[in-house]
């Protein structure tokens, strides 16, 4: 029996990946690493500097200078930027149309995946993403590609954005996921791909407890 295995979840943007692993994380007693986080992070930093989303040389640099950090607290997880708390701010309309130029960056992108490898090194890790089970967690023992479809995706942002106050239309959402999709989709660096050994999954008619149990279930076949 191995009790602290690493698993990995991929798929399009709002899938329902983070509040899914979240759930999984928690009751297999493991760390969530939301790396989606970790890309909106820098991206706010990018904007809040004016730096040319398309530097990659400059974005890659500023990446070096900077601490990002996800600590779990009782609100979820928190996200702090160099000390500061930007949890809220990373989920801002301007940093999601942002976020998938920046992280369309080679090199931005190899510093990035040094330090997730860091963050999972500790053991039992359950990480969403879009590239963790092809370029992270390459050997997880666990690999789940998650999606749903762009009505449904749409559907839960706006609820998501309506919880945390921000303001937000079911077609804008539905236009702006299908951007992202094709963005992270056709980048040239590790772009979003299920990978050979992933399970597929698709969410659009479960209840977020539903695809955690099932998560929950594959992860103790795994283990044993
Ligand atoms: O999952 P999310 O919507 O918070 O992700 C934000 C963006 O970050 C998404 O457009 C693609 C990018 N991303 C990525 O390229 N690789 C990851 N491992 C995680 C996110």
């Amino acid at each position: 029996m191995k009790k602290n295995i690493q698993i990995a979840i991929d798929g399009p943007a709002a899938a329902g990946k983070s509040t899914i692993a979240k759930l999984a994380a928690e009751d297999l007693g493991y760390t969530y690493i939301d790396t989606g986080a970790m890309y909106r992070a820098i991206t706010y930093k990018v904007l809040k500097r004016h730096i040319d989303l398309e530097n990659e040389e400059a974005l890659t640099q500023l990446l070096f200078e900077t601490t990002i950090e996800l600590k779990p607290s009782s609100d979820g997880q928190l996200v702090i930027l160099d000390d500061e708390d930007v949890s809220d701010e990373i989920r801002s309309n301007i940093v999601t149309s942002s976020v998938s130029i920046v992280a369309s960056h080679a090199g931005l992108r190899e510093e990035m995946v040094n330090r997730q490898l860091i963050m999972a090194k500790s053991g039992g890790v359950v990480m969403d993403g879009r590239d963790i089970g092809t370029h992270v967690l390459v050997d997880a023992e666990l690999k789940v590609f998650m999606s749903a479809s762009v009505d449904e995706r749409a559907k839960r942002r706006q609820l998501d954005n309506e919880r945390r106050g921000i303001d937000s239309h079911v077609d804008q959402l539905k236009k702006e996921i299908v951007e992202r999709d094709k963005m992270d989709t056709e980048r040239h660096a590790s772009p979003l791909v299920q990978a050979k050994d992933a399970i597929y999954l698709d969410t659009t008619n479960l209840t977020i407890q539903e695809a955690a149990k099932y998560i929950i279930q594959l992860a103790k076949e795994r283990m044993s």
